[in-house]
């Protein structure tokens, strides 16, 4: 199994500080899947269009049944990755952004600004999360147990 792993920030992606929620995407794949799994890694700024193409190409072309983005899910005015999620999705699952911040919220009161969404575009599962590397283990540790099934009934 493929998983794109796609750090969407201005600043990472300009080498103005590091990009440390992609590779603590990828510890968390190490640490909870026990299947055979490869991840192939984008970091883009959070221009909208750009979001868009890399999400088709590692859905549509690169075959990943997962695909999960981190950054810009917030209310700033470059925060555009809800929209580009929604744009490639053929359906939105609207409870998993509903469990994530709601998990979120027993840590930090901020949680209600993430807009993040997840979707099903062809036989991939794509799920937004917060920038924040804190924010990482504890959305993906919420929603993993419906993962599986998902990319059961989609695949
Ligand atoms: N969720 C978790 N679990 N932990 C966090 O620190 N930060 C919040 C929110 N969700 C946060 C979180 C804040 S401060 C913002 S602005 C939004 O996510 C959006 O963050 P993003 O624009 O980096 O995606």
């Amino acid at each position: 199994m493929r998983i794109g792993i796609v750090t969407i920030s201005d600043r990472a992606s300009q080498g103005i500080y590091e990009d440390k929620s992609g590779p603590a995407i990828e510890q968390f794949f190490r640490e909870a899947l026990s299947c055979t799994w490869e991840p192939v890694f984008r970091l883009i700024p959070d221009e909208q269009e750009l979001i868009e193409q890399t999400l088709k190409q590692l859905c549509d072309e690169e075959g990943c049944a997962l695909v999960v983005t981190t950054g810009g899910t917030g209310p700033a005015p470059r925060d555009v990755t809800p929209e580009a999620t929604e744009k490639v999705c053929d359906k939105l699952l609207p409870g998993f952004g509903e469990l994530m911040r709601q998990v979120s919220l027993r840590s930090v009161p901020t949680a209600i600004l993430s807009r993040q969404v997840a979707g099903i575009r062809g036989r991939s599962l794509i799920i937004n999360l917060p920038g924040k590397p804190a924010a990482i283990r504890e959305c993906l540790l919420a929603v993993m147990p419906a993962v599986p099934y998902c990319l059961d009934l989609i695949g």
